[in-house]
């Protein structure tokens, strides 16, 4: 993927932050690391040179998220105020998916997490944009989490993702999941391989599209601080099922990294973007970490952040 229109940017209305060469992947474009409003940042980019896109926008929540510092001491994280009407956060959020399908490749797939605020019309809105035949799953990330019990409706603990895949031949590589049997016990059938855990015995079987994971906890390790961190084991199932190794893994609403610490992680390349200067600075600081603690692992670290460009 060519990206040398990225040390281009006179006018200054994104900033490459990051330059980052991977060792052990060969062929490896330097992955990047971008602060800016997503859509001018896709804008430069070339048609069709990215494997995976991963997009987790504001949600139309109507909430404003602050950073890891207390309450009120914190700068703003982001917003997702966009009033009454979804009208207008849908018409950002389209010409921001019309530009990501534009980058992805014949083999690529597009991944867009939302949940119960505007998911229904972001269907809607995929389904037209790339029509009904590229709508491959919804998956249900169901979790567990704190707060005060609701005492006017169920419990809302899920978030979907929304996968489209760019043409027939989209790349995908199932995966495998524990399936317990009932009871616990062994059902010896014929032909059925079996496994024992702590928890009994099981099968493997094909992953399904619900996935029980848990958030990102106050004790987690891979906690930031940065709001609505995603989990690690999320974008793992993503990218090792709908990107090839070595291929392009974006996220064009970054957050604090969780995207371009897997893909890294998983001998994929990344471009990584967001607006906000907390966001950015929390993904360049935890790839730093990564970096040191895969040197201090390996003879040969799995990537080295080579240049800081501003
Ligand atoms: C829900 S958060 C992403 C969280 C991320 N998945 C993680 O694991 O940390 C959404 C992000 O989108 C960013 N964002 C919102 N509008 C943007 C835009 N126009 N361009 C770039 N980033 C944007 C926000 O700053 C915020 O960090």
């Amino acid at each position: 993927m060519k990206m040398g229109c990225f040390g281009h940017s006179r006018n200054r209305l994104f900033q490459v932050v990051e330059i980052c060469g991977m060792e052990g992947v060969s062929g490896s474009s330097p992955n990047r690391l971008i602060l800016g409003d997503n859509l001018t940042v896709m804008r430069a980019l070339p048609d069709a040179g990215i494997d995976l896109i991963y997009a987790d926008p504001p949600f139309g929540s109507g909430r404003t998220y602050r950073g890891r510092a207390r309450p009120g001491a914190a700068p703003p994280a982001f917003a997702d105020d966009w009033g009454p009407d979804l009208a207008d956060y849908l018409a950002w959020l389209s010409v921001r998916c019309r530009e990501m399908w534009r980058l992805l490749a014949p083999t690529g797939s597009l991944f867009v997490h939302c949940d119960h605020h505007a998911g229904h019309y972001i269907k809607v809105e995929l389904d037209r944009l790339f029509g009904r035949a590229a709508f491959i799953n919804e998956i249900v990330w169901c979790y567990k989490s704190g707060g005060a019990s609701p005492r006017r409706h169920f419990s809302r603990k899920h978030d979907l993702i929304l996968m489209y895949a760019r043409g027939p031949g989209y790349f995908f590589q199932p995966q495998k999941e524990k399936s317990y049997n009932r009871g616990g016990k062994p059902y010896r059938f014929k032909g059925v391989e079996e496994f024992q855990d702590e928890r009994g015995w099981y099968t493997l079987v094909a992953m399904k599209d619900y996935w029980e994971i848990d958030m990102v906890g106050r004790t987690s390790g891979e906690r930031t601080g940065y709001p609505t961190q995603k989990p690690e084991r999320l974008l793992e199932r993503i990218i090792a099922g709908c990107c090839p190794p070595g291929g392009v893994v974006a996220d064009f609403f970054c957050g604090s990294g969780t995207t371009p610490a897997v893909a890294a992680r998983l001998g994929r390349r990344w471009v990584a973007c967001d607006e906000s200067p907390v966001a950015v600075a929390i993904t360049r600081e935890r790839l730093l970490q990564l970096g040191r603690a895969a040197a201090g692992k390996a003879a040969t670290p799995e990537f080295t952040l080579e240049q800081v460009s501003g």
